[in-house]
């Protein structure tokens, strides 16, 4: 699928621009995974007695609880115990950022889905099969379940956010144009192809450790504590891997750890909470469905002189990480584009369904589908192609952003240049051209996607992290940090800088579990900071221990600190090799009894930001891109392909091509399910219709691009992103954007009296009824 090299007859131009593989590290998980040896919460190897739970949650949407019956589930045999808010020792409270929801329902439920009760039993057979016998009333309340009936009504999480930057009032009544609109773009299911859950243990004193599935592994130490009002310290949470997380286990990997950890705290036995694929689909939040407005004013030479926009977002039951993800579509509201007249708005519409939650782009992904709809609109009605305007907007260095933010080191336009030269645009779109002219029951239709993202956790205080290096009296290096491996491969890029700075084979470096014992007070492994984060603190131990053993080697081998450098797991002097190697360094580092362990702190410096005036440098740096898309729509069918995604993407310099390479195709892959195929439903009664895999379509082999191209743009990186080699997990999740467009304007050339709309995601279904409107 992938080609290092496009065809194309620019080989100057693209030498400029491209590099090969060559930094290709392999993941080191695709060893055990290949071999389906890699853990799992589902593969811890339980202890003899483990008790299995099972989820209890409300069949309703919203209601009062006027009596529930658990006698006959409780009298099943193999059932040990069900527990309820009555059970909580500490705090029924588990919200992140507001302290609004409860690990169990008391009086009321909120969301069809919402936990009541955890059912403990000797099997997960049984357990499901007590589920069954439980009987609840409620007394139903109404349901809202869309951001608009929410605001109608004045349901809302908390107060509104707005950012603004120039005078857009003002503003509009000096454009030549100006257009307003509506958008909404839906949810999204993370799928996590490992579900939520976690294995409570009962260690001695009270003490229990969670096995957890966590992006977050403190947020889930600190929460139970909290729930079973005990202190942290009594609670160590650990980590090996997750089957993916995709900011659904950011914060919502919790409240099963928590409850797992509830059960175990009142049996003194072990308990294991895994949800089936039901229900994880029902119980847990979503990417954020957004209805949302904007107003556009451009000049006469199509320069947006203002833009005006308010967020919808449909926050669910409770806040989770609502709060900041709103924040983070405001950041991102313009794009790729220089608006000097900004004034944007977002409101969290409290509903009754769950509570939805992070999901690769934060929030960011919402708020470009708006600004780029505004766009489509206005060339739409001006009669030009988007592009033209995308094109006369580009970013430039030192442009202001809404927020205060000063951009620097600006690749928005190299990276569209590139991408155009590159990819030959104009005789892409020649191409679509003649097959539009040629075809009548088939359309082709191109668009243009770029993207800048901002890389660092919007909130400051949580851009920090931790490094615990061990160097083993062998010479091999065990490494614990606070990233947790999700399948983004931070734990290759963790050894990769390990195996660097001592010069010795990656087999020597090792990186534990992530551990809350041994690396304290994270923050959750997203952003796509982790790499950053964690990959600087990990160089700093490093580095502190390369300084301490050259002082064992100068003593050693009677020469100057200054003169040595490790190379090859032997030590060079004035690099010239000498007879110390690595292994014997260590050793004689032993015996000096100096310090073979090292533990670091990285807070990323400069970035800031004030909430009371929303201005400030909230982020160390951003990631440009250009991605160009083209698809065939069969206006017979509604059905579509998508014939090439060709993108310019700015790694700065990456430090592992192959692994980036892999995000920047998987995180494509998932922008565009989320924009064209997967449809989450819910009644109105706020039930999950699109429960399943057969009602919920994701991305498979065969909707995939037929070519995805990938370009690196040689840039200079930037000091704060690890080794120079720019976060890649979220941004290119917004390259998929690109196909809703690209869809709508295949629409186009068929359907004359197409009036256009921006409601995602473009399947097939309205692709048929938009070929066909009159
Ligand atoms: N890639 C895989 N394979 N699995 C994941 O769960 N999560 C994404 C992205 N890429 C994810 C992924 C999200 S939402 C984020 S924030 C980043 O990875 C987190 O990892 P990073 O900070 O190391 O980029
Ligand atoms: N991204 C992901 N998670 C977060 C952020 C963010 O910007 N801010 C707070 N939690
Ligand atoms: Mo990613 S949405 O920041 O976990």
């Amino acid at each position: 699928m992938h080609k290092n090299k496009p065809h194309t007859n620019l080989d100057s131009k693209l030498d400029a621009v491209t590099k090969s593989l060559k930094n290709s590290v392999k993941n080191r998980d695709s060893y055990t995974h290949v071999r389906g040896e890699s853990l799992y919460v589902d593969d811890v190897n339980i202890r003899q007695g483990t008790f299995h739970a099972v989820v209890y949650d409300s069949p309703k949407a919203h209601g009062k609880i006027i009596s529930i019956d658990y006698s006959k589930a409780e009298a099943l045999e193999g059932v040990e115990r069900i527990f309820t808010y009555k059970d909580i020792p500490g705090v029924n409270e588990i919200g992140g950022i507001i302290a609004d929801e409860p690990l169990f329902a008391e009086n009321e439920v909120h969301f069809w889905g919402m936990p009541i009760a955890l059912i403990v039993a000797e099997t997960e057979f049984i357990a499901r099969q007590a589920r069954q016998l439980i009987a609840i009333e409620i007394e139903e309340l109404p349901v809202i379940t869309t951001a608009k009936e929410a605001k109608a009504k004045g349901s809302f999480i908390n107060a509104p956010r707005s950012f603004s930057l120039g005078d857009t009032e003002k503003t509009f009544a000096n454009c030549e144009y100006v257009f307003e609109g509506e958008t909404f773009s839906n949810g999204q299911e993370h799928l996590y192809i490992e579900t939520q859950g976690a294995y409570a243990e009962p260690l001695e004193n009270g003490n229990i450790k969670i096995t957890s599935s966590t992006q977050g592994p403190t947020a889930v130490q600190a929460t139970t504590a909290r729930v079973l009002g005990i202190a942290m310290h009594k609670i160590e949470i650990d980590v090996t891997r997750l089957g993916g997380g995709f900011g659904g286990k950011e914060d919502q990997a919790t409240p099963w750890a928590v409850m797992a950890a509830l059960a175990t705290y009142h049996l003194n036995q072990s308990v294991k909470l895994v949800l089936n694929r039901h229900d994880d689909l029902r119980m847990t939040g979503k990417r954020h469905p957004y209805e949302s407005s904007y107003k556009i004013g451009l000049s006469k030479d199509l320069k947006i002189l203002a833009y005006q926009a308010e967020f919808l977002q449909n926050s669910g039951a409770a806040a989770d990480l609502s709060p900041a993800i709103a924040e983070r579509t405001l950041f991102h509201a313009t794009n790729s584009y220089y608006v000097p007249n900004v004034s944007t708005t977002v409101l969290s519409c409290k509903t009754n369904l769950p509570p939805n939650t992070a999901f690769r782009g934060f929030g960011g992904p919402q708020g470009m589908f708006v600004i780029e709809s505004a766009i489509a609109k206005a060339a739409h009605e001006i009669g030009v192609s988007s592009k033209t305007i995308q094109e006369a907007n580009l970013l430039d260095e030192n442009d202001m952003f809404s927020y205060g933010q000063i951009a620097k080191q600006v690749e928005a336009k190299n990276s569209w240049n590139s991408a155009k030269s590159v990819f030959n645009s104009d005789a892409l779109e020649l191409e679509v051209a003649d097959f539009n002219k040629l075809n009548s029951d088939f359309k082709k239709g191109i668009a243009f996607m770029p993207i800048t993202f901002g890389i660092s956790f919007t909130n400051t205080p949580m851009n920090h992290a931790r490094a615990l290096v061990h160097i083993y009296l062998d010479g091999s290096v065990g490494i614990s940090t606070a990233a947790v491996e999700m399948g983004q491969g931070v734990n290759t890029k963790m050894m990769q800088i390990a195996a660097d700075i001592f010069s010795v084979p990656i087999e020597k470096i090792k990186i534990e579990t992530t551990n809350t014992t041994r690396v304290a007070n994270t923050s959750p492994s997203a952003a796509s900071s982790t790499a950053d984060l964690n990959g600087k603190a990990t160089q700093m131990a490093c580095n502190a221990l390369v300084e301490r053993l050259k002082i064992v080697a100068s003593e050693a081998l009677d020469v100057s600190e200054i003169d040595i450098t490790l190379q090859d797991e032997f030590i060079y002097v004035n690099h010239k090799k000498s007879d110390l190697s690595w292994t014997e360094l260590i050793s004689k580092a032993m015996l000096k009894r100096v310090a073979l362990t090292e533990n670091a702190h990285y807070a990323t410096p400069e970035i800031h930001f004030d909430k009371t005036k929303e201005k400030g440098h909230p982020f160390a740096y951003h990631v440009y891109g250009t991605a160009i898309i083209t698809t065939t729509v069969d206006c017979t069918r509604g059905t579509y392909e998508f014939d090439s995604v060709k993108m310019v993407h700015d790694y700065g310099k990456s430090m592992s091509e192959g692994i980036d390479l892999g995000q920047v195709e998987g995180a494509l892959i998932q922008g565009i399910g989320w924009m064209t195929m997967e449809e989450i439903a819910y009644n109105e009664d706020g039930k999950l219709l699109s429960n399943a895999l057969s009602t919920y379509k994701i991305p498979d082999l065969f909707s995939v691009p037929k070519i995805v191209e990938t370009i690196p743009l040689e840039t200079e990186g930037h000091e704060q992103a690890i080794l120079k080699s720019k976060a890649v997990g979220e941004p290119p999740l917004m390259y998929g954007i690109g196909a809703y467009f690209a869809l709508q304007n295949a629409i186009k050339a068929f359907n004359p009296n197409y009036n256009l709309k921006f409601h995602a995601p473009m399947t097939p279904e309205k692709v048929l009824m938009s070929l066909y409107q009159k």
